[in-house]
């Protein structure tokens, strides 16, 4: 996007976002000609005024934020002009944002406008071409002073966070566990980071036993995937990890219910990766290192079964009791590869884990586990900036015995219709050797939902964002 377009001289589609007031459009000193009454346009919540001026060839959008937006809100009132009002985007397109907003509100505006671009039709063949929005020539006109830094910000935010909402977005025949290898080997490559794929026979190797019992059951190769950001100067260093089910069966102990939408269970995985693009692209100064473990959970005559007693890669045995509590069994062969091979100081998994997490708290609010109150806070607040909600639950050692095993070590579910989301968190805790700042974010109500943006449920990018205010808030 260009910046600091004159509005004077300008032809084509200018927007105009204005918080609701007593005399919301009367008070900008932009539009001396125009008038139009606060009966018409006083900038109420999602209130819209189109006002065209022919002779000079400009239409004006006026987009009424409301009072006290915040910046999701804000987003996506904009999200919302691209993706629902296409027509009104022909070649040139100016945003003003005046002097009574600040930093946030632009970059919110900017990162909103392009969500909106993006289109979930990606196999249909085209009985209308969709919309060629390269021909669109977006413009800022904004008096800040970082105006341009927010604005290049806000578009790489925007890029991992389609990227991100594609790879949930996919189906499981396409969006396989090899496609995402691919996708980071792409982004290592253009972004410089490191990148380390183990199939099916380098995972035996690495002794990845819980992560090929669950791909035991698939044709697709498992892919094991590390990515390593290393910027010069810096003084922190994070792990992350992201579930990548590439497609959820259950296994044996197969799904009767919702089983549709579970190609959204690689949405761990497509956080940490679009986290990681974003990270890179902006030069954050921390060390990363994100393991994405992707698997199939897929029924075959090979599949692991109920009541089989496997290892790990820990050197602790797991006893099966449900095929389909798959997640947190990839995730410990990820987590204590992580902690033994890279030491970071902090760790943070994001997993569609548990349906209980959508019982407890819907769409709107992951689940967040860890004893560590200080990571709790920190990922708390960044969620909290850009409307990622997370709220904590217990990790009372009360509830360890739950997952006792008689055979094994551990098994992976205690059986009984309660406190899931807590207990997978407890399973996963015995394999990060009491790491002394992990989290775990159970994204299952909020990594994949419905919204006004799409008639099927879809990828939100829920992670993505937060991730990256952590990182500059460490
Ligand atoms: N992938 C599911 C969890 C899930 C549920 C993700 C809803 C997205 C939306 C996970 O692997 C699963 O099957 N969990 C089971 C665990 C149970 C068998 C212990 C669950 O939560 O029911
Ligand atoms: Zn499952
Ligand atoms: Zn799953």
């Amino acid at each position: 996007m260009q910046l600091n377009k004159k509005v004077d001289q300008f032809k084509g589609l200018v927007i105009l976002p204005f918080l609701e007031s007593g005399n919301a459009f009367l008070s900008k000193l932009e539009f001396p000609s125009a008038q139009v009454s606060n009966a018409l346009f006083s900038g109420k919540k999602d209130s819209q005024f189109l006002l065209e001026k022919p002779d000079e060839g400009q239409v004006f959008l006026f987009l009424g934020l409301g009072k006290e937006p915040d910046y999701k809100s804000i987003q996506n009132s904009f999200r919302r002009i691209t993706a629902k009002q296409e027509n009104l985007f022909q070649e040139d397109v100016l945003l003003v944002i005046s002097k009574d907003f600040n930093e946030q509100v632009l970059e919110a505006a900017v990162s909103g406008l392009l969500l909106g671009t993006y289109r979930l039709g990606h196999f249909k063949t085209a009985e209308k071409a969709p919309k060629d929005w390269d021909k669109v020539k977006m413009g800022v006109s904004s008096s800040l002073s970082e105006a341009e830094k927010i604005v290049e910000k806000a578009e790489k935010i925007a890029a991992a966070q389609i990227q991100t909402f594609k790879m949930v977005d996919l189906p499981p025949n396409t969006a396989t566990p090899q496609y995402l290898a691919d996708w980071a080997k792409e982004a290592g490559k253009s972004h410089g980071m490191t990148v380390k794929i183990y199939d099916r026979k380098k995972a035996e190797k690495e002794q990845l036993h819980a992560f090929l019992a669950v791909a035991q059951g698939s044709q697709r190769e498992p892919q094991f995937i590390i990515l390593e950001y290393r910027p010069k100067n810096a003084q922190k260093h994070v792990g992350l990890v992201g579930k990548g089910v590439t497609f959820d069966t259950g296994g044996l102990n197969i799904k009767t219910q919702g089983m549709v939408h579970m190609k959204c269970d690689m949405g761990g995985a497509a956080t940490v990766l679009g986290a990681m693009q974003l990270i890179a692209d902006l030069d954050i100064p921390v060390q990363v290192t994100a393991i994405v473990p992707c698997v199939e959970n897929a029924i075959d005559k090979r599949a692991y079964l109920p009541s089989d007693v496997i290892q790990s890669h820990s050197g602790k045995t797991i006893e099966i009791i449900d095929t389909d509590a798959e997640g947190r069994l990839i995730l410990a062969d990820a987590l204590s590869y992580m902690i033994k091979n890279y030491q970071p100081e902090h760790i943070v998994d994001f997993a569609t884990l548990t349906g209980s997490a959508v019982g407890t708290f819907g769409y709107e609010c992951a689940a967040l586990f860890s004893k560590n109150e200080v990571l709790i806070q920190k990922l708390m607040e960044s969620g909290d900036a850009v409307g990622e909600r997370l709220w904590p639950l217990p990790m009372w050692d009360i509830y360890q015995k739950e997952m006792d095993s008689e055979i094994a070590d551990i098994k992976n579910f205690h059986g009984k219709p309660f406190a899931g989301a807590i207990t997978a968190a407890k399973f996963l805790e015995c394999f990060t050797g009491g790491h002394a700042s992990w989290a775990h974010v159970d994204i299952a109500g909020t990594a994949f939902g419905d919204s006004e943006f799409a008639k099927t449920k879809h990828g939100t990018a829920f992670g993505v964002h937060l991730l990256l205010k952590f990182m500059e808030n460490l």
